[in-house]
């Protein structure tokens, strides 16, 4: 699977070039870097995780102001929890970083791990965050594979294969841990993912500008278009999900989603399971999850006695609410409801 010319580069000269590398080109302003507390290191990288720089330094600072410990984030509520995370997606992310904050807070005393299996245990927490707490926190030895050393990896090794496969998980894992220095190891983690985000780019990377170019598989080989492997591309399913509009003056009527599958826990106009009978087609949009694509319905039932009937048999764990419209921001919902809100609104204040 590999190509040997590039297999055995000593780690303490492939840990000197990105360190210097890192000094010269790196990014030293990144919000989370200062301070890298361990906790402002997980909020950022869990944030990280699907999620561009650009988009999550707002994100994060909004969060840091509300919760500024793992204690201020153990105590507060899901709703004010998942009202800053509205926007970002993959909203399973922001419970966990909640459930991580209280883990800590009654398993652990309020005391933040620091080896690599205790941070493991953290819910939320994989291996790559695990390495990232490590060299990001506490500057130690913490290997990192993330999309960005992913791609860098495969192309400076030539590692071929579908990218997620166990078999090209192990090859860059273990490359990972031979090349992680014991020393200096925020630097490096940072130039590794400075390499992977600013140089070693999925599309037009930077070769000449890169350190490794003389070095690197792909590009002496001339294949830096062909690594990594394209993903092979599934067709997703469509769903339909039917939505009800039920405003009431100031008021619109949104429950709480339950606590799994898609939009967990934040606030939503109330799903039911097929088109009410005598209902307005109000608006309708599409939104692709990274398992199906949803094609949305959102109806005005004609006769609300019925829905509400239904409304209450299929969905009795649902906590519902008439929602006043100017405390809308106070509770997380999904950006593309929240935007066909907006738009109903300005429907209905424009006649
Ligand atoms: N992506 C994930 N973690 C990052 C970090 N610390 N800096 C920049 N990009 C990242």
């Amino acid at each position: 699977m590999q190509n040997t010319h590039m297999q055995h580069i000593a780690p303490e000269d492939f840990a000197a070039t990105v360190l210097k590398w890192q000094q010269q080109h790196g990014r030293h302003d990144l919000p989370w870097q200062q301070p890298a507390t361990p906790y402002r290191v997980l909020v950022s990288e869990i944030m990280l995780q699907q999620t561009q720089v650009v988009t999550v330094i707002p994100y994060f600072q909004r969060w840091m102001q509300a919760f500024p410990s793992i204690s201020a984030l153990a105590n507060a509520s899901e709703d004010e929890v998942m009202a800053l995370w509205q926007g970002l997606g993959y909203y399973s992310r922001a419970r966990n970083l909640q459930k991580a904050a209280r883990y800590i807070e009654l398993e652990l005393g309020g005391e933040f791990p620091s080896e690599l299996k205790q941070l493991e245990m953290i819910p939320g927490v994989g291996r790559y965050t695990a390495g990232a707490i490590r060299s990001f926190a506490y500057d130690s030895y913490g290997p990192i594979v993330d999309g960005n050393v992913r791609r860098l990896f495969c192309r400076l090794f030539a590692i071929e294969g579908q990218p997620t496969t166990a078999a090209v998980n192990k090859a860059l894992w273990q490359q990972a841990e031979r090349l992680t220095p014991e020393l200096n190891n925020r630097r490096f983690a940072q130039g590794l993912l400075d390499l992977g985000a600013t140089l070693c780019k999925p599309r037009n990377p930077e070769c000449t500008r890169c350190p490794f170019n003389h070095a690197c598989a792909a590009y002496t080989q001339n294949r830096v278009g062909e690594l990594p492997t394209a993903k092979l591309k599934k067709t997703l399913p469509t769903k339909t999900g039917h939505f009800l509009w039920l405003p009431n003056e100031a008021n619109v009527m949104l429950s709480k989603r339950p606590d799994t599958g898609i939009w967990a826990s934040l606030w939503c106009l109330p799903e039911v399971s097929e088109a009410p009978a005598e209902a307005t087609l109000v608006a309708s949009f599409k939104h692709t999850f990274s398992h199906y694509k949803l094609i949305a319905k959102v109806w005005q039932p004609e006769a609300d006695a019925a829905v509400w009937r239904e409304l209450r048999e299929a969905n009795t764990h649902y906590q519902r609410a008439p929602i006043n419209l100017q405390n809308i921001h106070e509770f997380g919902l999904p950006a593309p409801m929240l935007k066909l809100l907006n738009k109903l609104l300005q429907e209905d204040s424009n006649g």
